[in-house]
């Protein structure tokens, strides 16, 4: 089923008392029925997902992860397993995002094996794709992203996107405060949605595409008014409440 949905990466952000603040302020706007997203996810670092775990006990917001290694478990010094996540309450995981892939030099290879892993949890992955600037001024936009996504359904196959996420994230609009147009996310929305089409039509029309790269308050609205965009990915904009209100508000 496509949900309107609206996920807070929060990055490697935040301190124990932000976290509190934040929440509790996010609490009070989702309570008093502030958002019309049918679904909110916090993304923190994994650091304070006990924490988070705590402070949103009780409420309908959903917990996610920003990263895991795709290892049950082993000598691994630093990482964390998918398993852990969900000893913490998570539900979702991104996967694949751009600065994982570009600072950490993360391939499509082990982009896929952390999307298989977050399934066999029952963790479901917010996989992102999404190009370059230099990518889409050489109109190469849509060919990346449907090569990376080709890439995770080659060896996870079509139908393992009957329970995933795609976000779009073009890499130029990230915490750049440059956001796509409307039209021109729409048009990689549709292209992707399209892609998955002539591979199963059933879940092409009920995955959940989200957009995500400088997504504010003043934006939200437009993005979502397009026709294959159900909702946001978002991250500088996710660390004030106000504003990260107004753009689940908008969805
Ligand atoms: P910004 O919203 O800060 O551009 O970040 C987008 C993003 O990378 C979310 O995953």
């Amino acid at each position: 089923m496509r949900t309107s949905l609206v996920v807070a990466n929060w990055k490697m952000h935040g301190r124990k008392s932000e976290v509190t603040q934040l929440l509790s302020a996010i609490k009070i706007g989702i309570k008093a029925g502030v958002a019309a997203a049918e679904k909110v996810v916090i993304c923190p670092p994994s650091i304070f997902l006990g924490q988070v775990e705590q402070e949103l006990a009780g409420s309908k917001i959903a917990i996610g992860a920003q990263n895991a290694h795709p290892q049950i478990k082993g000598a691994f010094t630093g990482e964390v397993a998918f398993a852990m996540l969900k000893e913490f309450s998570c539900s979702y995981v991104i996967i694949g995002h751009s600065e994982r892939r570009e600072l950490f030099a993360e391939s499509d290879k082990f982009v896929t094996e952390k999307f298989l892993a977050a399934q066999e949890q029952n963790l479901i992955p917010i996989l992102c794709v999404g190009e370059t600037q230099t990518q889409r001024e050489s109109g190469l936009s849509k060919a990346v992203v449907l090569e990376q996504l080709q890439a995770v359904i080659s060896e996870a196959g079509i139908e393992s996107f009957s329970n995933a996420v795609i976000a779009y994230e073009p890499i130029w609009a990230i915490g750049t405060g440059l956001t796509a147009t409307p039209e021109q996310a729409q048009e990689v929305h549709a292209t992707l949605r399209s892609f998955l089409a002539e591979l199963n039509r059933e879940i092409a029309d009920n995955i959940t595409m989200l957009y995500g790269g400088s997504v504010k308050a003043n934006n939200a609205k437009a993005l979502f008014d397009q026709v294959d965009i159900d909702g946001a990915l978002v991250g500088g904009a996710s660390l004030d409440a106000e504003e990260f209100l107004t753009i689940c508000a908008a969805a």
